[in-house]
């Protein structure tokens, strides 16, 4: 990889002491690194080790007129091609999320335009806390990546999350992020989950989508510079980094909000699993047990949902549009069926007979259709490394198209 910049911030957590062997993996890698440090992070990690380690002053007080003769720490946030705060505190991220610039790193956190990238580190239940749950979502939703916790003892004497990555995988993720921005320009749709159609206040007709492969999509597209809005159904997942997503239910709320969000879609990927049909009159109540005649049960009468896709093909325009199919038995022909019927220019085509692919799992094997018959083959693989071979995938037919 080509050498970049990047500032490498540590906060005041006992995992500091792992800073100079992070630094030393950035380097190996060959970036150049600066470090700055919060006032109390030298308690924990030596400003001295730092500075021998990257021959450059470590930046820690805003206001030492040696250390900001020309407004240093502006200079250092402008140029950073990454930040990363490693350990990050609760205390630190709380600042950040709430743009508190009352020492050094705080300035230089909201001064740069550099992707940021935060290594959490703290006891299991500050990270639990709901407080830092909260600013965890903000930050996120502000395009902050994280990598780890990790889960384990922690140095409290606590066991769970709250262990700071790997200085390895701390550097492999600076990597991905430094990485191609390949669909830096595109705007990506993506559909993920089950929808839940209502039969009465309370009960649902719904599917056992996790989400677990469209917010992968969502995730690998944002980490290739796309801007992503992710269009989710019933799922527990958090959203993905710099992903702007909209919760919906019902297969008539998503067509909506894909609909909604169609016009800036350069690319549209439907990984939802929508219901087919629906209860025609869903009742605004509870359904109550005494109501029904025991004996008779009840009858729901089901019309057709919407075909989203079909209808997003419709009017496809310049876009690229990739449908999923949930095949059992004889998965290839009925895909190619499918991408026929529904008009897309990719089918992805998971067998949902198998035990470790399609539904609510966290590996897939698929086959990738394109419209002109080409099926190719992706072994059982993670979800994370399906997205990319589909992204792989999508990019291509884009360039060829564009050439
Ligand atoms: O969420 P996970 O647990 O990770 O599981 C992933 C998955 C199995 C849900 C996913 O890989 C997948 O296969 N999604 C599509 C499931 C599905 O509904 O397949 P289908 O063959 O019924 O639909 C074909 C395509 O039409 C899909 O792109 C679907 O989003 C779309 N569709 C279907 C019905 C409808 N009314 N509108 C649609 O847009």
């Amino acid at each position: 990889m080509e050498a970049r910049r990047i500032l490498l911030i540590a906060t005041s957590g006992i995992a500091a002491y792992k800073v100079p062997d992070l630094v030393r993996q950035l380097q190996r890698a060959g970036h150049e690194v600066r470090c700055a440090l919060t006032p109390t992070a030298s308690r924990f990690v030596s400003r001295l080790a730092l500075q021998t380690l990257t021959g450059a002053t470590v930046r820690q007080d805003l206001f030492d007129p040696s250390e900001e003769g020309e407004i240093d720490h502006i200079r250092l946030a402008d140029w950073a091609e990454l930040v990363i705060v490693a350990p990050a505190t609760a205390n630190t991220l709380a600042g950040m999320a709430h743009g508190l610039a009352e020492n050094l790193v705080g300035a230089v956190l909201l001064a740069t335009e550099a992707p940021v990238l935060a290594a959490p580190a703290m006891n299991v239940n500050m990270w639990n806390h709901p407080a830092t749950q909260a600013n965890l979502e903000t930050l996120r939703g502000r395009g902050v990546r994280f990598v780890g916790p990790g889960v384990g003892e922690l140095a409290c004497g606590w066991e769970g999350q709250g262990r700071m990555s790997d200085p390895s995988e701390i550097v492999a993720e600076a990597g991905l992020l430094l990485g191609s921005q390949s669909l830096a320009g595109e705007t990506v749709l993506v559909t993920a989950g089950g929808t839940a159609e209502p039969i009465d206040a309370v009960r649902t007709i719904t599917n056992r989508s996790s989400g677990k492969m469209g917010f992968a999509l969502a995730e690998e597209a944002a980490r290739r510079g796309a801007r992503v809005c992710l269009v989710a159904g019933l799922t527990a997942l958090e959203t993905p980094a710099g992903v702007k997503r909209l919760d919906v239910e019902s297969a008539l709320e998503m067509r909506n909000a894909v609909m909604q969000e169609l016009p800036d879609a350069t690319i549209v990927i439907k990984a939802a699993a929508v219901a087919d049909f629906r209860p025609e009159f869903p009742e605004e109540a509870k359904i109550k047990k005494e109501s029904l005649d025991s004996q008779e049960g009840i009858t729901l009468k089901l019309v057709t949902n919407p075909d989203i896709l079909a209808e997003v093909c419709a009017q496809k325009g310049d876009r690229t549009v990739v449908g999923f199919a949930a095949e059992s038995g004889d998965v290839v022909p009925a895909a190619l069926r499918k991408l026929e019927r529904k008009g897309c220019d990719l089918l992805v085509a998971n067998d949902i007979s198998r035990d470790d692919a399609g539904f609510n799992v966290d590996t897939n094997a698929v086959y990738l259709l394109s419209r002109g018959g080409e099926v190719e083959e992706v072994p059982l693989l993670s979800k994370h490394e399906v997205a990319r071979q589909i992204l792989d995938r999508v990019e291509k037919m884009r360039s060829e198209r564009s050439r």
